[in-house]
């Protein structure tokens, strides 16, 4: 904390939301009987299926294990994973245990007959795999959400309220839908009021969508969302309360499987993306669509795999790092790790198209002010490898070798040891 007014104090993280900043890296999941159609989540909508033919889906969804999908998360470095228990068209993956008892809209009511929301949190907790609930607002089925909104506000608490109450410790929630209303009162104190009694440590999280992104609803919330938005660095001075940030990314087009979207983000720009973000100490949460009966397709399950090996290389950086140095003239910056303050973790970014065999044309050298430590070592994370560097003041100036010939990653991390 600084300076003498409370204007100048930064606060500090509560304990949950340094605990979800040490996640860093989760998988989004968009999953439901929009998967049938492989046409995307909003397919009910743009197409305008009457419900009538819409919500007999649910006749036809019986997805295999949900284990498929958390182990897709495992597999390329993800600690949590926020999934999609309810999304716009009102179909939930868990028991609505009576909520409406004439519309039970639902997958254990559907041909799955399964709560697969208590089959994804046990997947991810045998996977040490922090489970997180999407929560639509926006409800395209209930009838309530135009005709008598405050009633629909009652039945979405007591849903939030069955998420709450029957799934163990979860990490938090994730809402979407507000976006959709701004007529209305949303009264989002009274739901954030029921979660933090029954909840206290899940963070509550409510997506402002492109519109409006980074932007703080309640002061309840615990991260700002990001949707397809690079976050910008946050300047908490003189702010009430810590708040974290969140970006959301999917990997082709559309969140929801869509069969003919091939439009696939590469797995450098994801990568470049994932630090991005922790540069300015934003988790990355990253969307597959899986098919209806819960596979991953092959592209979507090799792309989270090769980012799974980079971070099985890079990870601790990203897990660990925490904002440090920025520049406004290059592109590499510092994190500082958060257990560890004798180290620090120097982010490069790689040339595309041309494997280095040399020094990387146009200077191997960099040069960084404003490094407030003594340097004892510069390291690749990735083979060990000392960088010779000199260091003048505040000056470090760092010699960069290349991957040796049959290696490339994208990103390329170098770990900085310092003097205590
Ligand atoms: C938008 C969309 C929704 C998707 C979400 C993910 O809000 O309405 O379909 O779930 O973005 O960020």
């Amino acid at each position: 904390m600084t300076g003498k007014s409370g204007e100048n104090i930064v606060p500090v993280p509560a304990k949950y939301v340094a605990e979800f900043e040490q996640l860093g890296f989760g998988m989004f999941v968009h999953f439901g009987l929009y998967s049938i159609l492989g046409r995307g989540e909003w397919v009910r909508n743009i197409e305008k299926i009457p419900a009538e033919e819409y919500e007999p889906l649910a006749m036809q969804f019986c997805p295999g294990s949900m284990k498929q999908i958390v182990r897709v998360a495992r597999s390329a470095g993800c600690r949590y994973v926020t999934l999609t228990a309810r999304h716009h068209d009102g179909f939930s993956l868990y028991d609505t245990r009576g909520l409406d008892p004439d519309d039970p809209f639902d997958a254990v009511h559907g041909l799955a007959g399964r709560d697969l929301v208590a089959e994804f949190a046990d997947a991810c907790r045998e996977e040490g795999i922090v489970p997180f609930f999407y929560h639509t607002t926006l409800d395209w089925h209930r009838k309530e959400f135009v005709d008598d909104f405050p009633k629909y506000l009652e039945y979405l608490e007591k849903s939030v309220r069955i998420l709450c109450e029957n799934y163990g410790k979860i990490g938090g929630f994730w809402f979407d839908g507000n976006w959709s209303r701004n007529d209305v009162d949303w009264h989002e104190d009274r739901l954030y009021k029921m979660i933090r009694s029954l909840q206290p440590e899940a963070m509550i999280i409510n997506n402002t969508g492109l519109e409006a992104r980074g932007r703080l609803g309640s002061g309840e919330i615990d991260a700002v969302t990001y949707e397809r938005g690079r976050p910008d660095p946050i300047d908490r001075t003189g702010h009430k309360k810590y708040v974290s940030a969140e970006m959301c990314e999917t990997l082709c087009d559309h969140w929801g499987k869509a069969a003919c979207d091939i439009d696939f983000k590469s797995v450098r720009q994801l990568i470049e993306e994932l630090c991005e973000c922790r540069k300015v100490g934003a988790n990355f949460l990253l969307n597959v669509g899986p098919d209806a009966d819960g596979s991953v397709d092959a592209m979507q399950r090799a792309t989270m795999e090769c980012i799974g090996r980079w971070m099985s290389v890079y990870g601790k950086a990203i897990y660990n790092g925490r904002p440090f140095l920025r520049y406004t003239d290059k592109r590499e910056f510092l994190l500082r790790d958060v257990f560890d303050p004798s180290k620090a973790y120097l982010f490069k970014f790689s040339p595309r198209c041309f494997v280095e065999v040399g020094p990387v044309s146009g200077g191997n050298e960099l040069s960084l002010d404003r490094i407030p430590f003594r340097v004892r070592s510069v390291r690749w994370m990735d083979n060990g490898e000392s960088l010779s560097f000199r260091q003048d003041g505040d000056i470090l100036n760092i010699s960069f070798t290349s991957f040796p010939y049959g290696t490339s990653y994208p990103v390329r991390v170098a770990e900085i040891g310092t003097e205590p």
